[in-house]
């Protein structure tokens, strides 16, 4: 069994959506959740559907050492970022190499970096009158979106679409491809 574990601070509906897709599931399991944000909707996700959780407080977030331990005492292989906004310590991205996956609601490089996240990115995508837009599920390194693309997937911008519209139907790829990109990485299958 592989066990993974998701980092998230937003509202979990990429969590939720994974809890699901693994629940019995034959070799992986998503057996804990991280987030810097005890308030937030990850963390109620994890509560209602019983799976461990750990907040880390301000003295942690940045504590690569603190959060290797923490893995290692779950026993845990795979790490997911599912809106987690917090910068992933060094130490702990070297001690997982090609480990770490994050999911990213734009067709990186585009629309990537500092400050582009949520609403930013689909508002950006509009703004700039792009005729497509999508996710882009990628290896973790130390530069903030720059990791090795695992997969992208496209879908249609009209141009009469808001963001509230784009931002939908990103999401719709979100929640078809990330759960099963993710497995097929920890399995060795074809990426799909
Ligand atoms: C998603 O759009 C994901 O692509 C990005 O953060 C957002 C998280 O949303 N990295 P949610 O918390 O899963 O609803």
């Amino acid at each position: 069994m592989k066990r993974i574990v998701v980092f998230a601070s937003g509202t979990g509906s990429n969590l939720e959506n994974l809890i699901h897709y693994y629940k019995a599931h034959t070799s992986i399991e998503l057996c804990l959740i991280v987030s810097n944000n005890e308030h937030c909707g990850a963390i109620e996700k994890a509560k209602a559907n019983k799976i461990p959780f750990i907040v880390l407080g301000t003295k942690h977030i940045n504590d690569g050492n603190f959060i290797i331990q923490a893995m290692k005492i779950n026993g845990i292989d795979y790490i997911i970022l599912a809106g987690y906004l917090k910068m992933i310590p060094k130490e702990l991205i070297l001690h997982y190499p090609n480990k770490i996956i994050n999911i990213h609601p734009a067709l990186l490089p585009k629309y990537g970096g500092k400050g582009m996240y949520g609403n930013a990115v689909h508002k950006a995508v509009v703004l700039n009158k792009e005729s497509v837009s999508g996710i882009t599920i990628h290896y973790v390194n130390e530069h903030y979106d720059k990791g090795k693309i695992i997969a992208q997937k496209e879908v249609k911008v009209e141009s009469t679409d808001t963001f509230e519209a784009v931002e939908k139907k990103v999401r719709a790829l979100e929640i078809l491809w990330f759960p099963q990109v993710i497995e097929s990485v920890i399995l060795e299958k074809q990426i799909p």
